[in-house]
């Protein structure tokens, strides 16, 4: 490229440039075969251009796109039907993007915590949990504790406490009176797949019971099958109040996501009090319906789950090798720590990856995540561990560490 970029640049690519994908593959512009590990932050959990999901946008664009939602049409009811019904919520919100789900959470809960609770007005409090990631709006970043995303973005919308992210103790000393809502991941994605003690969910459900407040559990980015389940709360036998989905929901077509939870809590939103042009529009029901029926069977999340004890295996095994740190896994979603003594950032990691045909995200320094689609053949994923040992031993030869 000749020139100066047109582009805002508020991201850091790895430096490919793509041009089509199929399945778990993606191809750039030069020819070059890549596997997707990223799967779009598990938007794409199903891989590119999945057929099924490409039929429903495809005969969806020839009949209806757009109504806004000043017009009922044909297929909204049957997509809340349907989330609903996979997930086990009784109502669903339709929005697009995972920050407008969380938005449309925080707004929820807190007219729930005036008009059901008897909080006073302008009091509301939410409670959220370091490290974590919702979303890039004004709000939602001020409930960042990541000076990366929350610092130079002042004035921030007040009534957010943070607590240590697995600490049910914390949280319980953090509820007052104004509490409304407890807001966490179930598992943290963009801070490195920080997997939660397995009673910390089953205990914000019993606090959240006991002090009258609602929990919020942001499944954006764990939910729809990534954990193995169609819910990460699942793992944990609990169900939120309010779920937020996104990413997934929209097949890797485009951006669709959810709220899902109590009628009674949904229920508090009169008409006219929120809404998006765009929200639950037919054609991002059309993918969103055709999503669910993928789901509907079990058999992804069962894959997911067979395909992550295989996932587990092998980077236990790069662990006991001396070239990880740390790995931590939930079904098919893997946060791995580069051992130090490599002396390679996550960065470095994934454009290593990259040169050799796979493509992985890194986080917070030596991290780097795992998030392959579903659909991924076990072969692929056997190749991409492959690589991912081979470029980690021939740092670790390089450096003699
Ligand atoms: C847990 C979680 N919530 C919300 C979001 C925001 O979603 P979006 O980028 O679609 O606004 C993300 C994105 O990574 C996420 O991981």
């Amino acid at each position: 490229m000749t020139g100066q970029s047109a582009l805002a640049p508020n991201y850091h690519p790895l430096d490919v440039v793509l041009v089509s994908g199929e399945g778990s593959w993606v191809t750039d512009v030069d020819g070059r075969r890549y596997l997707d590990c990223l799967a779009g932050y598990s938007a794409l959990n199903f891989g590119h251009r999945h057929p099924a999901l490409v039929a429903a946008a495809q005969e969806q664009l020839d009949t209806l796109t757009l109504t806004s939602r000043a017009f009922r049409h044909d297929l909204l009811e049957p997509f809340a039907r349907a989330v609903t019904s996979l997930t086990g919520t009784e109502m669903l919100l339709p929005m697009n993007t995972g920050a407008e789900a969380v938005e449309t959470a925080v707004k929820t809960s807190r007219r729930w915590g005036y008009d059901v609770k008897g909080v006073p007005d302008g009091t509301a409090s939410i409670v959220v949990a370091s490290g974590g990631f919702h979303g890039r709006t004004t709000t939602i970043v001020s409930m960042s504790d990541d000076p990366e995303m929350h610092d130079g973005f002042g004035p921030y919308t007040p009534g957010f406490r943070i607590v240590p992210f697995g600490d049910a103790d914390a949280v319980a000393e953090a509820v007052d009176d104004t509490t409304v809502a407890v807001l966490v991941e179930p598992v943290q994605g963009e801070s490195g797949v920080i997997i939660p003690p397995t009673d910390y969910l089953p205990r914000l459900r019993q606090l959240c019971d006991e002090r009258d407040v609602l929990l919020v559990l942001d499944e954006v980015q764990s939910g729809l099958g990534r954990t193995g389940t169609t819910l990460a709360q699942d793992l944990a036998g609990v169900r939120a109040d309010l779920t937020t989905l996104g990413k997934a929901l929209g097949g890797g077509i485009l951006p669709v996501s959810a709220v899902v939870g109590r009628r009674d809590v949904l229920g508090v939103l009169t008409p006219g009090t929120h809404g998006s042009t765009f929200g639950g529009n037919p054609l991002a029901c059309a993918v969103g319906i055709a999503v669910v029926d993928l789901l509907v069977p079990g058999t992804l999340q069962a894959r997911a789950a067979t395909l992550g004890a295989e996932l587990r295996t092998r980077v236990d095994a790069l662990v006991d090798e001396g070239l990880l740190a740390s790995a931590r896994t939930v079904g098919l979603w893997a946060g791995l720590d580069v051992e130090p003594s490599l002396g390679l950032s996550g960065r470095e990691t994934c454009e290593l990856l990259a040169t050799h045909g796979v493509l992985a995200k890194d986080t917070h320094g030596s991290t780097i995540r795992l998030a392959p689609p579903l659909t991924i053949e076990r072969e692929d994923l056997d190749l991409a561990l492959d690589i991912l040992t081979k470029v980690l031993r021939d740092r670790r030869g390089a450096v003699g560490a």
